[in-house]
């Protein structure tokens, strides 16, 4: 090694030793006779002094050195002058006195500070210039991290008879709601491979061989719209058993994810066991299949407290089938139309066209309370009736001092609007614990969902999950009101893993098929194989995967997966650093056999 600790290494322990360190230079103070360098490397930060009179060879190399210079220091380690130790370092207590310093190699003016906080730096700037932004510490400490989380799933599954299986990814569509990355053959123009969208069908597969246990951290490809939590690659941890109901895959993850908090966060587990919560519970309370537990704030419905109400924009809701539902705001009763406008604002995005408001100045517990003149702030106070007050202060539970907040619409509208103001809320007054984990299991989704355009049925989570046992005769009855074997994990409002118990007979996985208006033809074509395999002794089954990518940036609170992947790409599925993706040349698309007719920017 051309290095005999590293920069993170040095302690009192070592003083009077001789060492030598090899990193980047963080920092150069020059004060004349004696220069300073930070050296850095992946584990930490030594201060060296460089001292003209006791080391003028070195003194005149250190004098050409610039940040991000590549040198290796030999020198003799010593205690820091008393008021000079650093409390920040863990090397803080001691110095390297250089004796010798060399530049390995010279380095341009990085194009941004390399720092902790990146705040100041663009994005797109850091992603061209990746390897400069990963060697700032926190990232470096994001793919420490990340290695550790791989590390201990390994080892954990590994302890329970789990055998890690990789699986191909050039193969075929395999179904998971988004659209295909597609690889053309050479050997055969005109063929294409998909890149997977999971391996979901090989590890049911791999049931039916009689593996039992299997695992596997996989990379998966989904040509989908990207978001904070969302890459067009990512990784699972891929899990499947054989012979377990729901209750065995969940308390297996639990478990797991338990311990890992444990290990590798400094946060509180919220609720052990997790919350169980049914999707329809879910919705009800949350308006969404991903709550957000580290705080309260749960919905109320006051649809029928006005069915008949003066305010036109509620009794219209009511009428056309829809919901008047809402939260309360504590102690926000006196907030600003500005700050209710800004609240106003971060709902548009669910789709409502606006949001009502009801400051509660003083206690209702009667509509005699009610018609006091005082004791609402609103500008729909004069069309509320003062027994739609009274049963609104009831049905929400709302004290004085809080602010009601209101949306009327359809269902679905509501819920992602009060969804979203949910967390605008509790962002505003401060509701979330930033040391709290709160993670649940939601459970009994529905099992398909109808297309609004088309009209057709389409599978929840993906068309290999069971219904549930007494919910098989809705499939031909009334397909939406069946509900799944599906459970997924949400951790603080981020849906982590998702699962399910699968079908594995062969006549209920073709009544599914069918169910979603395939034809022979093209279950034969799709999904020939699985219903082969079915047929050989498939059995139970069920499993789950889990996002590598968010639990890491959970884990290292982080609000986007990109802090934690060594090379992610933009929102536009670019990569900035090597610019791709990038046209291809002639010769190699007539080797394909390929004809590009759009029309390149
Ligand atoms: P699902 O599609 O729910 O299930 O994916 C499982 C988990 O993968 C993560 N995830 C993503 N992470 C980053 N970027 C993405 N684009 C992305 N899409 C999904 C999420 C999600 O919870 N085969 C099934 C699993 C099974 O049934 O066993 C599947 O892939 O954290
Ligand atoms: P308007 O009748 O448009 O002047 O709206 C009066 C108040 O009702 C305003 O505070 C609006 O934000 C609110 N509002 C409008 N549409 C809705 C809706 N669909 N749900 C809840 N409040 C609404």
């Amino acid at each position: 090694m051309l290095k005999t600790h590293t920069c993170g290494e040095l302690r009192k322990t070592h003083c009077q030793q001789e060492a030598t360190l090899a990193g980047w230079v963080a920092v150069r103070r020059d004060h004349g006779g004696l220069i300073f360098l930070d050296l850095r490397d992946r584990f930490g930060v030594t201060q060296v002094t460089v001292d003209s009179a006791a080391a003028p060879d070195a003194h005149a190399a250190a004098n050409a050195v610039r940040a991000e210079y590549v040198v290796r220091v030999c020198g003799v380690v010593q205690e820091r002058p008393p008021g000079f130790e650093n409390a920040a370092l863990d090397t803080g207590d001691v110095e390297l006195a250089a004796t010798e310093v060399e530049i390995l190699n010279p380095s341009l003016t990085p194009p941004f500070y390399i720092r902790e906080e990146a705040d100041e730096t663009e994005e797109t700037l850091r992603l061209k210039y990746r390897y400069l932004d990963l060697r700032r510490p926190n990232m470096m400490r994001n793919l420490m991290l990340r290695h550790e989380l791989v590390r201990f799933i390994r080892n954990y599954l590994s302890d329970r008879a789990f055998i890690e299986v990789e699986t191909p990814y050039l193969l075929k569509s395999t179904p998971e709601g988004a659209r295909d990355f597609v690889v053309p053959s050479r050997l055969q123009p005109g063929r294409f491979y998909a890149l997977l969208q999971s391996p979901q069908q090989l590890k049911q597969l791999l049931m039916v061989a009689g593996l039992e246990r299997y695992f596997q951290i996989a990379r998966c490809f989904r040509d989908e719209d990207f978001r904070a939590d969302r890459q067009p690659e990512f990784s699972q941890l891929d899990l499947e058993m054989s012979f377990v109901d729901r209750r065995d895959v969940q308390a297996l993850i639990e478990d797991m994810l338990i311990r890992m908090t444990e290990a590798h966060t400094a946060k509180r587990i919220q609720k052990i066991p997790f919350p169980v919560l049914t999707y329809q519970d879910c919705m009800e309370r949350y308006g969404t299949d991903r709550p957000d537990l580290r705080f309260g704030l749960e919905l109320f419905d006051a649809t029928d407290a006005f069915a008949d109400c003066a305010f036109q924009v509620f009794r219209n809701a009511v009428e056309q089938g829809g919901r008047v539902k809402g939260l309360v705001y504590p102690g926000g009763c006196e907030l600003s139309r500005k700050d209710i406008d800004a609240l106003t604002e971060r709902i548009k995005p669910g789709g409502a066209k606006g949001l009502a408001w009801i400051g509660l100045r003083e206690a209702i517990t009667s509509p005699q309370d009610a018609s006091s003149a005082h004791a609402v702030r609103s500008p729909i106070a004069r069309f509320l009736s003062a027994q739609e007050l009274a049963a609104l202060a009831a049905v929400s539970g709302a004290q004085p001092g809080d602010l009601l907040l209101l949306v009327a619409d359809q269902a679905d509208v509501v819920a992602a609007s009060l969804s979203l103001l949910r967390s605008a809320v509790a962002h505003r007054a401060g509701l979330i614990d930033p040391d709290l984990f709160a993670y649940c299991w939601v459970i009994d989704f529905p099992l398909l969902e109808r297309d609004a355009d088309s009209g057709r049925w389409s599978a929840v989570h993906h068309p290999f999950t069971s219904a549930l046992d007494e919910d098989w005769p809705l499939l031909d009855a009334d397909p939406g009101a069946a509900r799944a074997q599906a459970y997924d994990v949400v951790l603080n409002g981020w849906e982590l893993a998702g699962g399910s118990i699968r079908i594995h007979d062969r006549q209920r996985q073709m009544a599914l098929f069918r169910c979603l208006d395939l034809t022979a033809a093209q279950i034969q074509a799709e999904f020939g194989h699985l219903l082969e395999a079915f047929q050989y002794g498939a059995p139970p089954h069920g499993g789950i995967a889990m996002g590598l990518d968010r639990m890491a940036a959970l884990f290292a609170d982080s609000d986007n997966i990109r802090d934690v992947m060594a090379f992610p790409k933009t929102a536009a599925g670019s990569d900035l650093m090597v610019d791709a993706p990038s046209p291809l040349e002639d010769d190699k698309l007539m080797e394909l056999g390929i004809e590009v007719t759009a029309a390149l920017p």
